[in-house]
């Protein structure tokens, strides 16, 4: 039997492997994509590494790519791999692009009215969840409570507001049936520009973790990974992380390596010439990554080291 044929026969669902990966003390590494060249690097340090992938698109990457489009490519490339391979809806506002997202086939939603009141947050998800449910049974819902600001960016200052307790966590599991939680525990979208240069790091309310993994029960998603340090994404894991997820850190690294490669020859017009480059950067920090969220030794700190 080939590898994949190994693969394809053994039940290899996105829950079983979050639950596999929890035993271990390792999380799924979620890596965001907005296009061909981002999706080929995670697809390329999954096949080195032989570590599952979970490769996310939020609203705004998937109107650029296309979200069937997207489903297209990722089932294409999960046919002919040997290690899995998920796709994420990620930071979904609405019930139709939740049920977009269910329909073209993804295999998880993280669905995101984190930005209204507590109450229409339950509500608003507890709809969304049964309603991707009626389409898909197996699918992953994910729901988000507490304030970690928006967008996988370079900012001039910290974004997120008041931490999740661990009572929020659970009345909020409770009411709305999500399969995965994703709470505001120090963690932040995008990265302060001394976090691009390696000389500050985020760091996470650990104890806060353990506290809402125990009343939660579920898994629990760590959104805005970039610039986080390695002993706290360790530390993190052990607490109850199941899910990290990272985007600012591989759009740092396609930027910088993209203006590289065309300041290399301004009379090179061949896309895959140009891109080839691009492409390995990225695989590099997410091949990091994963490593680091596996509990395999890492040659080197991911971030700062991008250029
Ligand atoms: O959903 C996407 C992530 O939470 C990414 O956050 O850009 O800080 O890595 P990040
Ligand atoms: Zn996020």
């Amino acid at each position: 039997m080939t590898a994949i044929e190994t693969l394809k026969s053994t039940s290899n669902t996105l829950r079983d492997v979050l639950t596999r990966l929890q035993k271990e003390d390792a999380a799924l590494g979620h890596f965001n994509v907005s296009d061909h060249v981002l999706l080929k690097a995670v697809i390329a340090a999954g096949a080195e590494s032989k570590l599952p992938v979970l490769i996310g698109a939020s609203e705004g990457e998937r109107e650029f790519f296309g979200a069937r489009q997207l489903a297209a490519l990722v089932n294409s490339e999960r046919q002919e791999s040997d290690f899995p391979i998920f796709l994420n809806a990620d930071h979904t506002h609405s019930l139709a692009k939740a049920l977009e997202a269910a329909k073209a086939g993804f295999d998880a939603v993280t669905i995101d009215f984190s930005a209204l009141p507590f109450e229409e947050n339950v509500a608003r998800t507890k709809e969304a969840v049964q309603a991707i449910k009626a389409v898909n049974p197996a699918i992953l819902a994910e729901g988000e409570i507490g304030d970690i600001g928006t967008g996988s960016e370079i900012k001039e200052t910290a974004q997120g507001g008041k931490l999740s307790t661990p009572e929020e966590a659970r009345q909020f599991v409770e009411a709305t049936g999500i399969d995965n939680l994703a709470p505001a525990v120090g963690n932040m979208h995008g990265m302060l520009k001394s976090m691009v240069q390696g000389k500050a790091k985020k760091h996470l309310d650990l104890e806060r973790i353990a506290q809402i993994k125990k009343a939660a029960g579920v898994f629990l998603t760590l959104h805005g990974g970039s610039g986080t340090d390695d002993e706290h994404f360790r530390k993190a894991i052990a607490a109850g992380i199941n899910i990290i997820h990272i985007n600012t850190e591989l759009r740092v690294a396609w930027r910088e390596s993209l203006d590289k490669s065309l300041a290399r020859d301004t009379n090179e017009v061949v896309p895959y010439k140009i891109l080839r480059p691009v492409v390995d950067s990225v695989k590099q920090v997410v091949s990091l990554r994963l490593r680091l969220f596996h509990g395999q030794p890492a040659s080197r700190e991911a971030v700062g080291t991008v250029a």
